[in-house]
């Protein structure tokens, strides 16, 4: 269930026409629902009631500083992977003892920053960051809490750009080598490492592989404490998939009762991570037809959103549906064959979706491409010299602007011409 349908022939953000808003920003622009969010979130908890749970957000999918305040207000902590994501999750008031940072290459410089704004855990992935903690937290007299992610090489069977826990993925120390980390964690004077983490993958919408890396995760706990370490927390990643199309991804139920069944008497405070599950299909991506040209083989309808927007079509061949915003006529539909939507950039792989059935489009109508809320907008550049586009959040009858659109300006003021190069303003020189 999400909060974009269709209202008298109009598609409608909660109970705001989204044509209003493109008429008050322009297009392309992202936008969000909070009761979509809210709602994620809390099915969420739900599922996860009577377990000692804490869901931090996965601030990656969606970092607008709204939409983690959203999440804030709602009592969720965040997971972060780089001290960007800190900043912004302290600043949106996510209290600093609910951030996790996360990430195989956090630098010095970002351990010692994590560990001055006292954040509640930071997870490791190697030895030499395990030991590089230690010597961080000692030189600012800290203790560092640590968890140590392990890799359970299991296959998420997922896209492979987004498979994280099969032993050729970077991610995560070896199932085998954690009792020697542990070990070494006890002998270095900046660290208390008692928790295990685990992360396999996003997009996942098979069962099994949680239960085969959850299983994973419970055995090695019951090792690593029986060969006399203390593990007290587990955490148990993000990943859950969302139907972009005709997926079944497990409900969260399902998703609960393996975490119940494999880890749910252990006697550990568990950590969550989801990020698309809680933004994905809380965002679309609104766009304007600039023209529709007939090709020799196909209908190409080209619109004012591209690859730089939207990477994921592009990236991971991902599948995103698209509307119209003003419903389509079926009737007249029916015949038209399928078409790409592009936009335009000048690259072949510049397409939002390929071979999809648009229905009869014309130049200046809105399209809506759904399920764009996670690793959308965080994920866009200026390729092309187009600036960043705005990002709105409804909530029930009102909107706001949560980031406004770039100006070329403001992406050129980054840049500058050094002397030898002589003064634009002055052609003769240049
Ligand atoms: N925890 C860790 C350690 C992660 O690496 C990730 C995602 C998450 C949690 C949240 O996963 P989620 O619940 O959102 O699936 N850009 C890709 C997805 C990359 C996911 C990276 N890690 C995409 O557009 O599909």
């Amino acid at each position: 269930m999400t909060h974009f349908s269709h209202k008298a022939g109009i598609l409608h953000a909660e109970d705001v026409a989204v044509p209003t808003i493109a008429d008050a920003v322009g297009t392309p622009f992202y936008c969000y629902s909070s009761a979509t969010m809210l709602a994620r979130y809390h099915a969420y908890t739900k599922a996860l009631a009577g377990l000692r749970a804490t869901v931090y957000y996965a601030v990656k999918a969606n970092s607008n500083l709204a939409v983690i305040r959203t999440f804030a207000g709602a009592g969720a902590g965040a997971d972060v992977v780089s001290v960007g994501e800190m900043q912004r999750s302290l600043a949106a008031g996510i209290p600093a003892d609910k951030i996790v940072f996360a990430g195989v290459g956090k630098t010095r410089e970002e351990l010692a920053a994590a560990l001055k704004a006292g954040i509640h855990q930071i997870n490791i992935e190697s030895e030499a960051e395990l030991r590089a903690l230690s010597d961080v937290a000692q030189a600012i007299g800290a203790k560092a809490t640590a968890g140590l992610r392990v890799n359970p090489d299991v296959d998420a069977r997922t896209h492979a750009k987004i498979t994280t826990g099969r032993k050729e993925n970077k991610f995560g120390i070896d199932l085998d080598e954690a009792p020697r980390m542990f070990t070494l964690a006890a002998s270095l004077p900046g660290v208390s490492m008692t928790s295990l983490s685990v992360h396999i993958g996003s997009q996942l919408t098979d069962i099994s592989p949680y239960r085969d890396a959850y299983a994973r995760l419970r055995d090695i706990t019951l090792e690593l404490r029986a060969a006399g370490h203390r593990i007290d927390h587990l955490d148990l990643g993000g990943g859950l998939g969302i139907a972009y199309d005709a997926e079944t991804p497990p409900n969260l139920e399902a998703y609960a009762a393996i975490v119940r069944e494999q880890v749910g008497d252990l006697d550990c405070a568990l950590s969550f991570e989801p990020g698309r599950y809680l933004v994905g299909d809380a965002g679309i991506l609104v766009t304007r037809v600039v023209y529709v040209k007939q090709g020799g083989e196909k209908r190409f309808v080209i619109a004012d959103a591209a690859m730089n927007d939207l990477i994921r079509p592009t990236l991971y061949e991902a599948y995103h549906e698209i509307v119209t915003v003003a419903e389509a006529n079926s009737a007249a539909s029916a015949t038209l064959g399928s078409c790409d939507l592009v936009g335009p950039i000048c690259e072949s792989g510049d397409y939002l979706a390929k071979d999809c059935a648009l229905p009869v489009v014309a130049e200046g109508d809105l399209l809506a491409i759904r399920s764009a809320g996670a690793y959308g907008a965080v994920m866009s550049s200026t390729y092309n010299s187009r600036p960043l586009i705005p990002e709105v959040l409804v909530n029930a009858g009102g909107f706001a602007v949560i980031r406004r659109r770039q100006s070329v300006e403001e992406a050129m003021d980054l840049e500058q011409i050094p002397d030898w190069l002589g003064d634009p303003a002055e052609p003769e020189r240049g």
